[in-house]
């Protein structure tokens, strides 16, 4: 890391004081660091300790009088290659470092909001149980600047080692129409498909990302392709249409594995009697993918119920995939609508249980494992 331009956000609590270190630390390496304070952090940490440490004036007013404005202070934003810190608008790689006390931390008022950042893609540099300034000891400590730093640094090193490479992820349930109004569908928020493409995204890669009805979002970026459809039918045929152009794919929609055989046009009166609806195979996407997928990388996804991993490996070889990530429905937090997941990696020579995570870091951890095998 080397000649980036930082953005350093400190608010007042009481490790404010490490912040100049922190400073410190960064412009050594030539980059370049601008700091933003509140009122309160300067309570903490003196103003021209941070100003003489980065060699810029520290940003403290929303509003500056007319003829102070600069340029320069309406575009911190644009400035910034990176922002250490909580803030709301920054289209770039946020990093925060939390510090509070041990019963603030583990409120789950703020564990929500540590959650729902992450989801966002803002990367938590957690610190570790030590003794804090209340005297407490305990989870809430500020991670320890050198870990803030390196934490940076890696993002750098491995922000664009997706460059010039594409994939194709599909994502969320799809919609099997029954007549007009009425059809089959499932749970699947999308969420996991998303947090893949976001990460693909920020490691400077390019994504098809075929995603069936969700109300997850995704930022407009000129390196995604969002391709939204309804059915298993139109979601293999883009898929096929995009594998094309991938490099690797990885299938995290849930297809509805079958269909019904006729869609009755108009909307279905009510009878007198059971009704049958006869539902017909709809075809397999990632088997499709992996039968045909050359040196391309095709990872799948199984959710299973009970033998998990013995049937997750049976789709491994039956797919022919280069590894596959499994759900167990057994594990509370993993599944459809949480935004946390709890999956095992299989290939065909490991398996590897990891924690539960965010699903935005079990989109790292699956990318990672993409990369090595790329
Ligand atoms: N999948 C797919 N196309 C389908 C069905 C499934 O691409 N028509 C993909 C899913 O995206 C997922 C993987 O296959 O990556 C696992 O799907 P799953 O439904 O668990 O496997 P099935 O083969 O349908 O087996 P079963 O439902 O019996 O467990």
């Amino acid at each position: 890391m080397i000649g980036k331009r930082i953005l350093v956000g400190v608010s007042g609590g009481i490790a404010a004081y490490k912040i100049p270190m922190l400073v410190r630390l960064l412009t050594k390496e030539r980059n370049e660091v601008k700091v933003v304070a509140t009122d309160n952090a300067l309570n903490f940490v003196s103003e021209l300790t941070l100003q003489t440490l980065s060699k810029h004036k520290v940003y403290t007013d929303m509003f500056l009088p007319y003829e102070e404005s600069t340029t320069e202070h309406i575009s911190l934003s644009e400035w910034a290659d990176v922002f250490a810190t909580v803030l709301l608008a920054f289209e770039k790689k946020i990093f925060f470092a939390p510090a509070m006390n041990t019963a603030m931390y583990n409120n789950q008022a703020v564990q929500n909001n540590l959650k729902t950042l992450q989801s966002r893609g803002v990367e938590l540099i957690e610190g570790e149980e030590g003794e804090l300034a209340c005297g407490s000891v305990g989870k809430g400590r500020m991670a320890e600047v050198e870990q803030i730093f390196e934490s940076i640094d890696k993002y750098f090193s491995q922000a664009e080692d997706l460059r010039g490479k594409t994939f194709l992820v599909t994502a969320g349930p799809t919609v099997e129409q029954i007549d007009s109004v009425r059809y089959i569908s499932n749970n699947s928020s999308g969420k996991m498909g998303y947090a893949l493409a976001r990460e693909i995204l920020q490691r400077g890669g390019k994504v098809s990302l075929i995603s069936g009805p969700v109300s997850e979002t995704i930022e407009d970026n000129s390196n995604l392709n969002l391709v939204k459809v309804k059915s298993a039918e139109q979601m293999y045929e883009a898929s096929m249409r995009e594998f094309a152009k991938s490099d690797a794919a990885i299938c995290s929609a849930a297809v509805a594995d079958y269909t019904p055989k006729q869609v009755f046009s108009g909307k279905m009166k009510k009878k007198d009697q059971s009704l049958t609806i006869e539902l017909e195979p709809t075809k397999d996407i990632l088997k499709t993918l992996g039968q045909n997928k050359g040196k391309k990388i095709v990872v799948g996804f199984a959710l299973e119920s009970n033998d998990e991993v013995a049937n997750a490996k049976k789709k491994l070889s039956s797919k022919n995939l280069d590894f596959i990530v499994l759900n167990s429905l057994n594990d509370k937090g993993a599944g459809f609508e949480y935004t946390t997941n709890k999956v095992t990696l299989i290939d065909k020579d490991s398996c590897v249980a990891l924690p539960l995570k965010t699903k935005q870091e079990v989109a790292k951890d699956i990318i990672n494992k993409i990369v090595a095998l790329l």
